[in-house]
């Protein structure tokens, strides 16, 4: 059993209101499970389960019952939802589910969660510093705070996140604690083909599964990893991976290595081949995770003096705070298609007008065809800009 201190006995208790209660009774309740110590301080929280589409009725009910009583205690930002705040007419969606997005919504802000609706916060505001504990929901979100920003979460679900923040404190077990931080098998990865990162971490994710992979061979950038993570956080369950300019202490410490596999250009193009399926799509969507505003800008430069094919419909999906930053960019990414804010390919009710979905996005390739009902091909964004432009 957990040490809780007399303050947090307090909380337990009810003394502090039914929400902070029942908050506290989730994070103890799993800290027990997996043998926690103690509760420590979490600098953020980033809540899942924002969009009707993937939480329905029973998740409404949850969010409008716990924000009764419920306020966050340290910031805590919003993960996407199924549609475009601003733009859900445009998008299809009907009256009736947005009524059900704007309760859900209602209710995170009667709590005091930060209406960002991004899977990408670290590009939004929410960017933890290297050694803070945070407790983070959303896969591709955890996996860069572990391993790029070199933040310690675990990966939650959105009430476990949200009940994190409500109480300030997460249980310390997992990956805010060192010694499960270190890598326990190690891919080599020899040659990456042009554009296909997010296919190198989809494979990374099925080799590592549960375990820390070392990364050995790569020279991303900051999107790239992003992209990268989100494939591997997908495939497998992997919640941190390690590299060469990790921000990880643990890169240096190999004790626990188990196994050494290598992955090479071969393998990379195998895997594309069993991602192509065919050029029938009728939609392309680009921007999973979120686009930065630097991808924003790389794409708005190749198609600046191109003409849109339209031959399918396009998606770009980034955050509110992104596309607010670059008017000039969305300019010219909106004369080849919808560019998306608050919402996803994955996560807005895509199936009730797409059967057929193009992206560059290794998480995509998992989702969409689940989640989605999708039919998915991958292609790299070199190649998509390629096939909605003349
Ligand atoms: Fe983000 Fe949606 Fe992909 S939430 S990581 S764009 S599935």
């Amino acid at each position: 059993m957990m040490h809780l201190t007399k303050q947090e006995e307090r909380v337990l208790a009810g003394e502090e209101g039914y929400g902070r209660r029942k908050a506290m009774e989730l994070v103890v309740a799993l800290g027990d499970i997996y043998g926690a110590k103690r509760l420590i301080p979490i600098a953020s929280a980033q809540v899942s389960g924002a969009s009707f589409k993937t939480i329905g009725d029973a998740g409404i009910k949850f969010l409008e019952d716990f924000s009764r009583e419920a306020k966050v205690s340290v910031r805590a930002t919003l993960n996407p939802l199924g549609l475009d705040e601003r733009r859900w007419q445009s998008m299809g969606i009907d009256k009736g589910f947005f009524d059900k997005q704007a309760r859900i919504i209602s209710a995170y802000r009667s709590m005091g969660v930060e209406l960002l609706y991004t899977c990408t916060p670290y590009l939004a505001g929410n960017r933890p510093k290297r050694g803070q504990h945070v407790a983070w929901a959303e896969s591709s979100a955890t996996v860069f705070s572990n391993s790029y920003l070199g933040a310690m979460t675990n990966r939650e679900g959105g009430p476990s996140a949200l009940a994190a923040a409500v109480i300030g404190k997460t249980a310390e077990y997992g990956l805010h604690l060192d010694e499960n931080r270190l890598p326990r098998i190690r891919i080599d990865v020899k040659e990456i083909p042009d554009g296909m990162i997010p296919l190198v971490g989809y494979l990374v994710g099925k080799l590592a599964g549960k375990r820390v992979p070392l990364v050995d061979g790569l020279r991303l950038s900051r999107d790239e990893h992003k992209s990268f993570g989100a494939a591997m956080a997908a495939t497998g369950a992997v919640s941190m991976y390690t590299f060469s300019d990790s921000a990880s202490r643990s890169r240096a410490d190999t004790s626990q290595v188990e196994e050494r596999i290598t992955i090479d250009g071969s393998d990379v193009r195998a895997c594309a081949d069993g991602l192509r399926g065919d050029d029938a799509w009728d939609l392309v969507a680009i921007g999973c995770p979120h686009c930065s505003p630097s991808e924003l800008k790389s794409m708005a430069k190749i198609l600046k003096n191109r003409t849109p094919s339209k031959e399918s419909d396009v998606w770009f999906c980034t955050s509110r705070r992104v596309f607010a930053s670059c008017p000039k960019e969305v300019a010219v990414l909106r004369r080849f298609g919808k560019v998306l804010c608050d919402t996803c390919m994955v996560v807005a009710p895509i199936e009730n007008w797409y059967k057929h979905t193009a992206s560059d996005s290794g998480k995509a390739m998992v989702y969409l065809p689940t989640l989605g009902k999708q039919k998915a091909s991958f292609r790299p964004t070199s190649q998509l800009l390629e096939a909605i432009s003349r």
